[in-house]
């Protein structure tokens, strides 16, 4: 049975790219497309949803979400990353775009949440504030939600941490309140963070492939990361780090991951806003701030490569298949 997915992005060059495999998948039925400020402002990531809707023909609705967080921040837009149009500044066409779903994002999550209990996966890829304001409004959905999924957070796994500050992950850090309430909510959540993202690089091989053999989503996905990246080869890094489909691949493939338990807890004020600490239950600690939090998951594992033939071989299926016959 294909597993429905209500999308909370912020449109993005990655994001789109795990647009396209959720909507290539056989695996994922997509109910919705829901928005949020980050990789640009609330604006120009929700044109760019509705876009990327209408150029892929993409079914699910987009619904507008928040443009700043819940403490009111909007921050600058990184183009530098994303480009100042989101997209690694292609070259985009505005017109005949389809129209927005009419409610903001997060009632559009409560009420597909509550018309489909326990069957909709929340894959968030971006600031947790939709999901924090549904939460808020509707705080009987979190049963009724079958899972959390997040790209966002790094857990300190082989020395990984933040990629804005030394601890802090820009999802995370971009509105710690809500993903503070996201994480300590009794739904199941897993965080897909730096620490599992940063180890499957995109390079010129798999980019290649895609070029090739990947029709018009592999195109789109070569000509928008070519900004992203010049950004990632200043780390030394030939290719970009898949951040957000990492995410999107976890919930067609777990087996390619690893993950531990315990409650999460977010950094929300001082020199280290935005950090994510998971408490580790074999380690005996007296009473503190995590003891009434959930146990959620985190990932500490992943199998890249496999990873990787997922993403790629989603949008060139044929390809893929003779490629591993003739490996
Ligand atoms: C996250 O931040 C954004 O730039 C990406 O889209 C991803 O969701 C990585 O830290
Ligand atoms: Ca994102």
């Amino acid at each position: 049975m294909r597993t429905k997915v209500i999308f909370d992005t912020d449109p993005g060059v990655d994001d789109s790219a795990a647009l396209l495999f959720l909507n290539a998948t056989p695996h994922v039925d997509l109910v919705g497309i829901t928005t949020m400020f980050g990789n640009s402002d609330i604006d120009t990531v929700t044109r760019n949803a509705l876009y990327l809707k209408h150029r892929f023909s993409i079914a699910a609705p987009v619904a507008r979400g928040a443009g700043k967080s819940l403490a009111g921040a909007a921050s600058l837009p990184p183009v530098h990353i994303h480009g100042q149009n989101g997209l690694g500044d292609i070259a985009l066409k505005h017109t005949g775009l389809p129209e927005l779903d009419p409610r903001p994002a997060h009632q559009f999550i409560i009420d597909e949440v509550r018309a489909r209990p326990n069957e909709i996966i929340l894959l968030a890829v971006g600031r947790l504030t939709n999901l924090a304001l549904a939460l808020s409004e509707a705080p009987d959905i979190a049963p009724l939600v079958k899972e959390v999924v997040i790209m966002g957070g790094a857990f300190g796994v082989a020395g990984c941490n933040g990629n804005v500050t030394p601890v802090a992950e820009a999802n995370i850090i971009g509105d710690p309140e809500a993903a503070d309430i996201v994480f300590g909510a009794p739904w199941p959540v897993t965080a897909i963070g730096l620490d599992v993202t940063r180890q499957v690089i995109m390079g010129p091989v798999e980019l290649e492939r895609l070029e090739r053999g990947g029709g018009e989503p592999g195109r789109f996905i070569v000509e928008t990361s070519r900004g992203y990246r010049v950004f990632h080869a200043q780390f030394g890094i030939d290719g970009y780090y898949v951040h957000d489909s990492t995410a999107a691949a976890y919930i067609v493939d777990r087996t390619l991951f690893g993950v531990r338990r315990g409650p999460v807890r977010v950094v929300t004020e001082g020199i280290a806003i935005g950090q994510t600490i998971q408490r580790d239950w074999r380690t005996p600690y007296p009473p503190g701030e995590w003891d009434t939090a959930p146990d959620q998951q985190v990932a500490t594992a992943v199998d890249a490569r496999r990873v990787l033939e997922l993403l790629v071989g989603t949008h060139i299926p044929m390809l893929a298949t003779s490629e591993r016959k003739t490996a």
